[in-house]
């Protein structure tokens, strides 16, 4: 039976801009639903201007927690009471949970993309050497958490080699002195990539529309390692197909998004929500998305 929202639901806001294309309202409903939780999932778009304002009228409503989301990651910060030891280390929020009145600021984006790992088959990441594309806010949770995860050599490479090496330096100061940056060129990519056993891509290079694209030539693939991507739509990336065609084995991006998303659920509601359903949930829209063009 369809639930309908009514003034005892528990809400759950989603912040940033823009959303339209956000999986995650789809996600947490469902489940929400298929747990017989009284919970709602609400897509908010708000500005940087507006941030403040809304969020102070969260507060005052039955919201329980929220989802941030991108530009506000670490705008978020100061409007927060308290954070977690991982959003602190990070400098970025992307999970709230509303707590006797105080508002307590997550990040499980890192972990999230552990979980990822695990269940595709990467037992774990110590001693790993690891190459990463990019330089982002995707890039930052996810390399500090394999540096935190006890990673060999993270090898960091962007377009813009600066903000790889600002990267770098925070990792090793801040973690383990375990990270450096390797020039975005295919001679120099290539004999690091014969030293790794993990390749990551966390730009947003084949992300649709421009699905035909690659964030690193498919010739130096091989075998040996294991390709990620974190881009989640097209389910299979251009890497990822390169990956599998090399025989490589591959992380979805999906499940990275699934299990950032499964973290933040337990810490709302305390129930762990079946991850092989919100995978079938979220794959079967991204289906659609696919048919649809
Ligand atoms: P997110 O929070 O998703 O990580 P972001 O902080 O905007 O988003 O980072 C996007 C990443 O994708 C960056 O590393 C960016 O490289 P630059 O730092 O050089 O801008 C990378 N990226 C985006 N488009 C790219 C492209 N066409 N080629 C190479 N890298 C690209």
């Amino acid at each position: 039976m369809t639930r309908y929202p009514s003034t005892t639901t528990k809400l759950v806001v989603l912040l940033g801009h823009p959303l339209g294309h956000s999986l995650s309202p789809l996600i947490h409903n469902t489940m929400f639903e298929h747990l017989g939780l009284d919970y709602c999932y609400l897509p908010v778009e708000v500005t940087r201007e507006n941030l403040t304002v809304v969020f102070n009228g969260l507060r005052r409503m039955n919201v329980v927690g929220c989802n941030v989301t991108i530009p506000h990651k670490v705008a978020i910060l100061e409007l927060l009471d308290e954070l977690d030891p991982q959003a602190a280390l990070l400098g970025a929020v992307n999970t709230i949970c509303f707590r006797d009145g105080r508002a307590i600021g997550y990040n499980t984006d890192g972990q999230g993309f552990l979980r990822s790992l695990k269940e595709a088959g990467m037992a774990g990441v110590a001693g790993k050497n690891i190459l990463l594309l990019g330089a982002g806010g995707a890039a930052r949770a996810i390399a500090m958490s394999l540096a935190a995860g006890g990673a060999g050599s993270i090898y960091l490479c962007n377009r813009n080699r600066d903000k790889a090496l600002a990267l770098a330096e925070e990792i090793n100061e801040k973690i383990r002195p375990c990270a450096e940056t390797v020039a975005a060129e295919l001679s120099a990519q290539r004999p690091v990539l014969k030293r790794c056993q993990l390749l990551v891509n966390t730009t947003s290079v084949g992300m649709h529309p421009h699905h035909d694209q690659l964030p690193i030539a498919a010739e130096v693939l091989s075998a040996h390692l294991t390709v990620a991507d974190i881009v989640y739509n097209p389910h299979t990336t251009r890497l990822l197909a390169a990956a599998q065609a090399a025989g490589c084995p591959v992380v979805h991006g999906i499940g990275m998004l699934i299990h950032q998303g499964a973290l933040g659920f337990t810490l709302w509601t305390g129930s762990e929500p079946p991850i092989d359903r919100m995978l079938a949930t979220a794959l079967s829209h991204l289906a659609k998305l696919s048919a649809t063009g």
